[in-house]
């Protein structure tokens, strides 16, 4: 089949993959002529494991291209994708122009036939908004060619975007006629083998399963990090608490790490424009709200922990920070945890050595120079006189350090372990004082 999809972000550019990958032909399209002069060289802009050498492969093989011109898009495909970006608006709502935008774009230069598959996380009720802007636009040019719009979101998370794009739990398909079914279960058919994956309801049932599946999961660990306060308040170990709980299957083990909040471009998002998309009709999303609110309060809690310990003095001290970005294999820092602790920690006068393995360009890019900043190529250089070392992100390369250089490099001889890796004795008996997340130490 023939298939275009507007945008190459983390969705676009992983779904158009991977489209191209069981064979189809795929025509990518972003305004971005920088981004897509690069991806013709095979310069991918984010870093997911997997999806370089299937970029090179694929473009190789002709079987995906990538152009700024929305005009090729129509020509090239009778089914084209919306995969832009729905940043947060100033009030947290999701921020529409540019999924109409490209709407827009689909209107004027729509030739054939053509199904529409929104595929950004979008608003209830958007599908019906990209059809009549698309009416809208086929109108005022005067021409009558039928088209239909359906949603289908998406569920890939970064750092496994293209495993879960390949081997999809569900596949959600919005539509409202037979025809458009049919045509997605087409395309989705090399995704579908062996146990039936589609799931195929109305568009509104779509879009609302998007943010009610990210909700659900902020949620989980928003409940996780409240019983871990409530187990650091009563010396209870809250690693002990989440096996015990996870054993029973109704709850089941993932998704119920406490740690230092959820982060990246989707939970914090999605769950703020699902609270406000609720007030505007009238209903006050209260679980919502205060998934939220634990979410900011746990932000800042390793920041508390290491004050406390330093008895509020952190002027001139220097803290190792290992892990910067929101979760290990990405390089992506939005929201992430570990922004709101250097915020912190800045403001109260500290210096910090920083080391990611993955995002440390980003952080150049964030943060540039500064004084009270050093970038480290290593997590050993981060410990260069550093008084303590706190993990914001569970690298694989950070579960097994060697606890006794540790203790010999730090001059304050304290580990925060913001991700709970490691085992609390083994540090302390290295002579290290050990704080986790809910562990009552
Ligand atoms: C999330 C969803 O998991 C995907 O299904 C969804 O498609 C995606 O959003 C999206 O809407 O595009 P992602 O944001 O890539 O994917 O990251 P997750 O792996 O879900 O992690 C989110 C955050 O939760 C991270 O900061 C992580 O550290 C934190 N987390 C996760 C915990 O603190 N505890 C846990 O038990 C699990």
């Amino acid at each position: 089949m023939r298939v275009s999809i507007f945008g190459t972000g983390y969705v676009g550019l992983v779904t158009g993959t991977c489209l191209a990958e069981v064979g189809n032909h795929v025509l990518c399209i972003d305004i971005d002529q920088a981004k897509v002069d690069g991806l013709r060289r095979g310069v991918i802009p984010i870093y997911e494991p997997g999806l370089e050498p299937m970029v090179k492969a694929n473009t190789a093989a002709g079987r995906l291209s990538f152009s700024t011109e929305a005009a090729e898009a129509l020509g090239h495909a009778d089914i084209v994708f919306i995969a832009v970006g729905t940043p947060p608006d100033e009030d947290g709502s999701a921020d529409l122009r540019h999924v109409l935008a490209v709407a827009r774009s689909i209107g004027e230069h729509m030739q054939r036939p053509t199904l529409v598959v929104d595929k950004s996380t979008v608003p209830v009720g958007t599908a019906d908004r990209v059809r009549a802007v698309i009416a809208g636009e086929l109108q005022r040019r005067g021409v009558d060619i039928d088209f239909d719009v359906v949603s289908n979101p998406e569920f890939l998370k970064e750092g496994d975007a293209v495993k879960d794009c390949m081997r999809p739990d569900r596949i959600i398909i919005g539509a409202e006629s037979e025809d458009a079914v049919e045509r997605m279960r087409g395309l989705y058919a090399p995704f579908n083998r062996n146990h039936e994956r589609l799931v195929v309801m109305d568009t509104r049932s779509a879009e609302l399963t998007k943010y009610a599946a990210n909700a659900m999961l902020a949620t989980k660990i928003s409940f996780m990090n409240e019983i871990a306060n409530i187990a650091e308040r009563v010396g209870a170990d809250v690693e002990m608490v989440r096996q015990g709980i996870g054993s029973d299957p109704r709850i089941g083990y993932s998704f119920i790490y406490p740690g230092a909040g959820y982060g990246g471009s989707c939970f914090p998002k999605d769950v703020q424009a699902l609270e406000r998309t609720a007030r505007q009709i009238g209903y006050e999303a209260r679980l919502l709200s205060a998934v939220e609110a634990v979410n900011d309060d746990q932000k800042r809690h390793l920041f508390a922990l290491i004050s406390r310990h330093f008895d509020g003095q952190l002027r001139g001290r220097c803290i190792a920070l290992w892990g910067l970005a929101f979760k290990p294999n990405t390089d992506d820092m939005r929201e992430a945890p570990s922004r709101t602790l250097l915020e912190q920690l800045w403001a109260a006068g500290a210096r910090v050595q920083v080391f990611d393995p993955e995002a440390m360009d980003e952080a150049r890019r964030l943060f540039g120079e500064r004084a009270d900043l050093r970038y480290c190529e290593s997590s050993g250089q981060a410990l260069e006189g550093a008084d303590a070392l706190v993990v914001v992100t569970e690298w694989k390369a950070f579960w097994s350090p060697d606890f006794d250089a540790l203790a010999a490099a730090l001059g304050g001889k304290v580990v925060f372990d913001g991700r709970n890796i490691y085992d609390p004795d083994q540090v302390e008996s290295a002579g290290l004082a050990y704080y986790g997340i809910g562990r009552g130490r």
